[in-house]
Order: C-alpha cells, then structure tokens, then sequence
C-alpha cells in the first residue's frame, strides 16, 4: 500500500514518557529543518495547547524563522493573551506579533445573538485580521499548523457527511487560498501525547494540561448578543472558578468547567438595596469524547466560596446557578 503521510503507522508506540518525547522532539527538529530551510514559517498562536506545542518545537528547530501571530478577538480568558506574551514572547524569545483585534471583534458582534451566526462572525473575522497581518509580513513560505491526529480522524468523518449538532468553526481554522506549504509536526500525535511532548519542551504545565477552549471562546458562554459589561462579569467570574477549582484539586480531575451569563437578570439585593444582576451559570462536566458527558460533583464547601466569591467580587452577578443536566440532553457550552 502506498504511504500515507496522514495515516499513524500501525507500529507508531503511544508516547507516555519523556525519553520518547525527546525523541520525537529530535526527529521533528530534524524534519523541519530539512523541509524549511532558511525560510520562514507562519503559525496562528492561540495559546491552546496543541498551537502552543507546536510553537515551541518550531521555536527550537528554527527560532525567529517562525513568526507567531496571536490574534486576541477580545474573547479570550482572563490572563490568556498576557501568558501567550509572557511565555513565548520573553521566555522563548519568539518572533512575535500581537494584535490586539477586541474592538473590531465585539463592534461586529454587537446585536448579534444567534450562536451559528456568532460562531460564523468570529471565524471568518479571525482569518480576515490573521490574513492582512500575514499579508505585511515579507517572505513566509510556509504555515505552521497545531493539527493533531484527532483533527485528521475527524475530517475524515466530515468526508464522509456525519452530521454535527453545531458547527464548531475553529477560531485558527485557516484561509485555504494560502499559497503556503504546510508545517504540521504534531499531526499523528493523540491530545495526551501532545501534552508529555508539551512537558518535555518545557511549557508551563498550565499550559500544557489547560482545558479544552473553543475557538469562539467566550464568546459562546456570553450567550445572545454580547456586552462589553456581561463579557467583563463573565470574564471575572470564569476566572474565580477556575482558581478555586485550582485550590480545590479539580482543576485537573473535571474535564471542562467554565461560567456562562445569559442575557437575562433577575431582581436581588446588595447592600440592603435592590440590585438586579444577570445570574452566572456553573458548568463542569467529565466526558471521554465530548459526545456525551456526565456531571462532576462538585463539594457544596466549594460552590458555596465559588458563589460567595462571584456575587461579591464581580460587578452585575446577583445570583450563582449549578447546571446538572448531562449531555444529552444538554450541550456542554449553552451555545
Ligand atoms: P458541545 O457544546 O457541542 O461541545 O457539547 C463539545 C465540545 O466542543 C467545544 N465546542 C467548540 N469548540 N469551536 C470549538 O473549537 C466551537 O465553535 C465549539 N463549540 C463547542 C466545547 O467547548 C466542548 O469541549
């Protein structure tokens, strides 16, 4: 049979150790050089793990001829664009570029509230602004992608016309009219295996073991037509989650858990007054494949200082909901 650069080998051994990350490390190092040369390399940079895996091994194959562009749509999570700065911009001394794009995102989503039509704005503005920045930069011949072997199994799926339930536009989903030929060193690894490659090239484990984030980001979880001031409160609150979930132990043990708002407020009270505020819905759930997904329970010690945090901490929140509902019959994200 002929060979097939998308298909694993059947003899490819899982990788679960560093040695055998370092030598997939060495080997990719080696390929890349020998397929880029002296030219430079173009890769969006979300800061998910798989982007940031793949910066990093480029990063030591071939240095500043990688440039990373980390385009912040304004709907990131709190302290995720500072980190992609922090760790990639100072400690790797990466050539990067960094655009801040948050008006043009959430001037063009303003009213907007159905989720398919919001999914769809971000995408396509994600490529325009990714497009006219790469388009000022001067000769790149290649596009680094962080496609994984899941990614692949999936479009064969696609191919093959199963139907999704929601569109899943991948915010880094990239132009295909892009006359570059593609880097794609991780793309016959699984998640977990990309995670020990992670480790092994010496990205924070934050980063490394981050929970899955959808390219849309938090712009799903604002859900209708999103506010500067509902997408700040949602922003806080996620992260007060997230940091108490880290304290508690869960932050790894749950698969996915976040904050969504809707646009919706109720009357409640604050400071002996009336204070109408939306309400913040906690979502944390444990799944294998994301087609289904069950509930984690979460300590009542823990929800109880998650709500007391948020409805004292962040601006607009009056009330802290538990949404218990599995997949089916929920989604995990409300959009
Ligand atoms: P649902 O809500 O369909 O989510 O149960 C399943 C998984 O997919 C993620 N998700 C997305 N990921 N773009 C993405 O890259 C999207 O538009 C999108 N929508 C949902 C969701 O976070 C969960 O992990």
């Amino acid at each position: 049979m002929a060979y097939d650069p998308n298909k694993r080998p059947d003899d490819m051994a899982r990788i679960t150790t560093k040695e055998q990350a370092d030598a997939f490390i060495a080997e990719q190092v080696a390929a890349v050089r020998a397929q880029v040369g002296d030219k430079k390399v173009l890769l969006a940079l979300s800061g998910g793990v798989d982007s940031s895996v793949v910066a990093a091994l480029l990063i030591k194959a071939i240095g500043r001829q990688l440039v990373c562009v980390h385009v912040n749509h304004g709907l990131m999570r709190k302290g995720e664009s500072e980190q992609v700065i922090e760790v990639f911009g100072k400690e790797l001394d990466a050539n990067l570029v960094y655009i801040d794009a948050t008006d043009r995102f959430l001037d063009l989503l303003a009213g907007v509230s159905e989720p398919e039509r919001k999914r769809k704005i971000i995408g396509a503005e994600f490529i325009k602004v990714f497009d006219e920045e790469s388009a000022k930069l001067q000769g790149i011949e290649f596009l680094a992608q962080g496609t994984i072997y899941p990614d692949i199994l999936e479009s064969i799926k696609a191919a093959e016309g199963k139907k999704a339930v929601k569109s899943h536009h991948n915010v880094g989903g990239l132009p295909e009219d892009m006359k570059m030929a593609l880097v794609e060193p991780i793309k016959l690894l699984f998640k977990d295996e990309v995670r020990v490659v992670g480790e092994a090239l010496g990205l924070p484990h934050a980063m490394v073991y981050r929970q899955p984030f959808p390219g849309p980001g938090l712009g799903v979880r604002c859900l209708g037509a999103i506010t500067r001031d509902r997408l700040h409160a949602l922003r806080e609150a996620d992260a007060i989650l997230r940091e108490e979930f880290d304290i508690a132990g869960l932050a790894e043990k749950v698969w996915q858990y976040f904050i969504a708002i809707p646009d919706v407020k109720s009357v409640g009270v604050k400071n002996e007054s009336r204070y109408e505020g939306w309400p913040a819905i906690i979502r944390a759930v444990n799944t294998k494949d994301a087609m289904t997904a069950t509930i984690e329970e979460i300590p009542y010690a823990v929800l109880h200082k998650i709500v007391a945090r948020i409805t004292a901490e962040v601006e607009g929140i009056n009330r802290v909901l538990y949404d218990l509902t599995p997949k089916p019959t929920g989604t995990i994200e409300w959009e």
